[in-house]
């Protein structure tokens, strides 16, 4: 049976609670604060709720919660004032000092039982809610570590390091094609179709989280079957129409097998992301072999870039708060971000057809 304790001064309205209450509840009593305190203290683990009455000698109940707060018990247990005259002021006090519910007096026994049931219902409720997110972050918290033990695996076999080095090359050789075009451009129309070009290697903790989050087996073979962006190059042009000529360029180089193409540019996400997705085949030559490998391509303009990495931080930040007012600001830049890609691209225009005239 759940415990109660009642700390009130007055005999008879102790009593009376006890009547309500028991059956139902093992009642303790303590008649000043003091002893309430040193009551709740010596069984707190086993107390559901305390009855705490407000004007009492010796120790009163406002100086029983400060105690309570001391030692870290308010919030642990519910907290129900039981008086006689409570102002809303008095009342908004208690509550800030954090007590559940009020009784007042006089006292009818199904009012009673029922905001104390109540208060312990919600506590019970509180806890395990609490109980079971601990849990989850524990469970959350394990996973990783064997993620990140799996992958220190993963990175310490030779088989990995091969695949690895392939991905590598496989960027070197999109990277050296897409500057040798670059150059080429310079030189005929005296200016570059890419500002700047960005490769990354996938880490070996995202390479192992993404295939367990898929379902996928961790091996070497899965990851060249199964992961199509371990090798990421970027690439981000001043125009939208460099993104398509440079894009066409690669891949009618030899070669050069265009897998797939996403192109959120024409078809941004909802979001309002935009970039051109490419996966290309790449050829690679190594001593003995030449391999293909396949190496992700982001086509984007320096403002979809500025644009997308500032939204990054909204995706991966699950417990942002004003998420949606957040969201919806970027939908807005992201569609100014068209518009004024365009204007810019319309302006170069008219630049170099002045200029040819
Ligand atoms: P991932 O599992 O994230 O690789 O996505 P996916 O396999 O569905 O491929 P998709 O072509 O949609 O996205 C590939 C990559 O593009 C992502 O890993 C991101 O780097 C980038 N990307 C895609 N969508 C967004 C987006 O909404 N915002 C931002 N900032 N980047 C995005
Ligand atoms: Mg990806």
């Amino acid at each position: 049976m759940r415990k109660i304790l009642v700390v009130d001064d007055t005999e008879i309205n102790r009593e009376l609670l006890r009547e309500v209450l028991q059956g139902e509840y093992l009642v303790e009593a303590a008649a000043d604060g003091e002893e309430g305190l040193r009551r709740l203290g010596d069984s707190f683990d086993t107390i559901s709720a305390l009855l705490l009455d407000l004007n009492m000698p010796i120790m009163n109940g406002f100086a029983v919660l400060d105690e309570m707060e001391k030692r870290g018990w308010i919030g642990r247990i519910p907290v129900l004032i039981i008086s006689g005259e409570c102002s809303p002021e008095i009342e908004s006090l208690c509550l800030n000092l954090g007590v559940s519910d009020f009784i007042h007096k006089p006292y009818e026994s199904g009012v009673v039982k029922n905001r104390v049931h109540n208060a312990i219902q919600l506590f019970t409720y509180k806890n395990q809610l609490e109980q079971q997110v601990e849990e989850q972050a524990a469970a959350l918290k394990k996973q990783d570590q064997i993620i990140q033990v799996q992958a220190r695996k993963l990175r310490a076999t030779e088989p990995f390091n091969r695949l690895m080095m392939e991905y590598t090359a496989a960027m070197m050789e999109v990277e050296t094609r897409l500057k040798v075009l670059n150059t080429e451009f310079s030189i005929n129309y005296n200016r570059n179709p890419f500002e700047s070009i960005k490769s990354r290697l996938k880490s070996s903790s995202s390479i192992y989280e993404k295939l367990a989050r898929r379902g996928f087996p961790i091996t070497v073979e899965s990851i060249r079957e199964n992961l199509t962006d371990v090798a990421g190059v970027r690439v981000i042009c001043s125009f939208p129409d460099d993104i398509y000529r440079l894009a066409l360029l690669v891949t009618m180089q030899e070669g050069i097998v265009l897998v797939q193409e996403k192109d959120y540019i024409k078809n941004p996400k909802p979001n309002g992301y935009r970039s051109l997705h490419l996966i290309l085949g790449v050829p690679i030559f190594l001593s003995h072999e030449k391999k293909q490998v396949m190496v992700e391509m982001q086509f984007r303009t320096i403002a979809m870039d500025f644009w997308a990495s500032l939204e990054h931080k909204l995706k991966y930040k699950h417990d942002i708060r004003d998420s949606d007012d957040i969201a919806a600001k970027l939908k807005a830049c992201a569609d100014s971000i068209e518009t004024l890609d365009y204007q810019m691209q319309e302006i170069r225009n008219q630049i170099d057809r002045a200029k040819d005239r």
